[in-house]
């Protein structure tokens, strides 16, 4: 993957809030472009080994548990700069430090309910676009 993309999931709490559509759509109107995207609900298994590097911090069980409850929706993003301005256009991890206008300021709950993804460096990106997406599956 290129390192203008990165990866993005809108978690299950945005998806059970019916938050889908704004998300997109500000993602979209942030200067992203869609070029994967798949609706799926995933198993602890792959929730467990998408979430690998967090394994031994305290809150990963109840973060395999959350990331399980509902479905998802998993995307590749395309966008000149595209980690660093996806993570600004998302906000903080906890949305109570979320900078207002933000995704997780609008539509999050919680630093574990806390609406999107989205990959924290380019090799990331790489390693979570593959994981999720085959050759076929973007543009
Ligand atoms: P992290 O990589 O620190 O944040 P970000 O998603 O902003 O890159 O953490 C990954 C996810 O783990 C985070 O989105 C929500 C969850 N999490 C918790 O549930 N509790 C916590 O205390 C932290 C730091 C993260």
């Amino acid at each position: 993957m290129a390192t203008n993309r990165t990866f993005t999931m809108i978690k299950p709490d945005a998806v059970a809030n019916g938050h889908i559509g704004a998300i997109l759509n500000d993602i979209t109107a942030g200067g992203f472009k869609i070029v994967a995207m798949k609706y799926v609900h995933l198993s602890d298994t792959t929730a467990g080994n998408f979430y690998a590097v967090h394994k031994e911090r305290p809150f990963y069980g109840e973060l395999v548990q959350f990331m399980t409850s509902g479905p998802i929706v998993a995307a590749i993003l395309e966008k000149e700069n595209a980690v660093e301005d996806f993570r600004t256009l998302i906000g903080a991890t906890d949305p109570a430090k979320a900078d207002e206008g933000t995704i997780r300021n609008k539509y999050a709950k919680s630093i574990e309910a806390n609406a999107v993804h989205g990959s924290d460096s380019d090799e990331n990106a790489a390693i979570e676009g593959d994981f999720f997406f085959s050759q076929f599956e973007r543009f």
